[in-house]
């Protein structure tokens, strides 16, 4: 598990593409007295990422990258990552894929959510294919990003009742409302509290 050093929290950073809405709720975790984190950074390949207000309301730094050139965008990342002595990243609706080599130099701390109840549907379009498949139930998952897409040793899960008439966009928000919980939950799980 992650191992956390003296008494200062874990120095964190979030990527995202989009809304943020996770990013949102680990900040607001963040804040709580019993949170082993606080985030220090915020990225996004996505110069209109909605979430990036939350830089701005929040007073955490940003940067952003477009990932046009990959290996560029990853060794300036994880220059600025050294340079803010960042220890664990949380990956929250970030839609690029990290190379092996930038996983490597972060192995064992990142973690990613997941809009399914992993192993199944890795990727995307989770929600259609578990209605398409006529689950009946779906959910989301906390994980370690290793170097499979999706496939990282599981921290935890959230199932949810698929419902009759259960469409993609009802489904999609079951879920994140989940994930919000999660995700915090995911945190305190690795490191033991
Ligand atoms: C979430 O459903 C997450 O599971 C997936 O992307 C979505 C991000 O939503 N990886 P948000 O940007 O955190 O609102």
């Amino acid at each position: 598990m992650v191992q956390s050093t003296g008494s200062s929290k874990i120095r964190t950073a979030v990527f995202i593409s989009g809304t943020g809405s996770n990013l949102k709720s680990l900040i607001k975790f963040s804040k709580t007295s019993k949170s082993p984190i606080s985030i220090e950074f915020i990225f996004s390949n996505n110069s209109k990422a909605k979430g990036l207000n939350y830089a701005k309301i929040y007073k955490i730094k940003k940067r952003v990258l477009n990932f046009k050139n990959k290996n560029f965008s990853e060794n300036k990342l994880l220059s600025i990552l050294k340079k803010k002595n960042i220890e664990i990243i949380c990956l929250a609706g970030f839609m690029k894929i990290l190379s092996n080599n930038f996983i490597k130099k972060f192995k064992g701390k990142i973690l990613n959510i997941h809009p399914s109840l992993l192993p199944k549907y890795k990727g995307l379009n989770t929600y259609k294919r578990a209605l398409n498949n006529k689950d009946q139930y779906s959910g989301c998952t906390v994980h370690f990003v290793n170097s499979k897409l999706d496939s990282g040793k599981i921290v935890l899960q959230k199932k949810v009742k698929i419902t009759k008439n259960e469409t993609e966009t009802s489904l999609a928000k079951k879920i994140l409302a989940q994930e919000h919980k999660i995700y915090p939950k995911a945190i305190l799980k690795i490191f033991n509290l």
